[in-house]
């Protein structure tokens, strides 16, 4: 996929590894859909892109992604204000085991649901003209985690969905490339939740664990993780890949 002119959706592109994927589409050329919960933060980003990469080619949509009409919205509003819709990035995500089922809803039910409704715009075997979904996991996809059992659960359904509905574009000639991001530890916000008793609930006992696999496994920037984001968009041989990015391994595939 050349990305030169595409227009990507992000979700919870405000900050974190959202900002950094939008800002690496941007770096290709491509046009970017901001769309995050978080008003503020959103805006400082759209303005913080106008002034880097020049005025139109960055817009910022306020919205919760586990609202069915807001997505809708969205989506509208994208092929409104850019004419097509190339790529999406399911990339907004929380871990809140007090809030558990928010949790599921956040990173589960409103990634299954954008990527139907990106399905419904960008099929080829009903109109449209193809495209790409980057569908955000993380290595809990892979591994018990004893203090975030909810947020696990959740990521290992990111990859199953993101393989089936894989092979379903595959069977069905969709013409759309469905592919998962396995990122190690990262430095953004979404760390720091492993210091709240309030957001770990019943299992923030068990917060030293990974505070020394962090010790032991290091932190990687969310530029990295926009580099192998780029690559699954730009390789059109992968379809159904599970990119896993750590730092002992760099960046590499899960083999099934
Ligand atoms: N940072 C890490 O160590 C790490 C590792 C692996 C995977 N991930 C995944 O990366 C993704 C991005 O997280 P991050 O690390 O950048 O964290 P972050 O907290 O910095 O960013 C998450 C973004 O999602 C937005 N968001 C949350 N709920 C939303 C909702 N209902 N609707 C719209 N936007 C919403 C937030 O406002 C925020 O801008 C998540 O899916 C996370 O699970 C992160």
């Amino acid at each position: 996929m050349i990305l030169k002119n595409c227009v990507g959706l992000v979700t919870g592109a405000s900050q974190g590894l959202g900002k950094a994927f939008a800002e690496a589409l941007l770096k290709k050329e491509a046009k970017v859909v901001i769309c995050d919960l978080n008003h503020a933060q959103g805006a400082d980003t759209k303005a913080e892109f106008d002034e880097r990469y020049g005025p139109g080619r960055t817009t910022f949509m306020a919205c919760d992604v586990t609202s069915l009409p807001q997505m809708k919205d969205v989506f509208s509003e994208t092929l409104q204000t850019f004419g097509r819709l190339d790529i999406l990035c399911n990339n907004a995500g929380i871990n809140n085991e007090s809030s558990w089922e928010k949790t599921i809803s956040v990173n589960l039910v409103a990634l299954i649901q954008a990527s139907y409704l990106a399905l419904d715009h960008m099929r080829c075997d009903r109109g449209g003209h193809g495209g790409s979904i980057v569908n955000v996991a993380s290595m809990s996809a892979f591994l018990p985690g004893a203090h975030c059992p909810v947020y696990t659960a959740s990521k290992h359904g990111v990859l199953g969905f993101t393989r089936s509905l894989a092979e379903a574009s595959r069977l069905g000639n969709y013409g759309i490339r469905i592919n998962a991001l396995c990122p190690s530890f990262v430095n953004t916000s979404i760390l720091d939740t492993i210091n709240h008793e309030e957001i770990l609930g019943n299992f923030y006992q068990f917060k030293d664990g990974v505070k020394n696999l962090i010790k032991v496994f290091g932190v990687l920037e969310p530029s990295v993780i926009a580099d192998s984001f780029v690559q699954l968009l730009e390789d059109d041989s992968l379809n159904g890949a599970v990119m896993k990015i750590t730092t002992t391994k760099g960046v590499h595939f899960e083999n099934y």
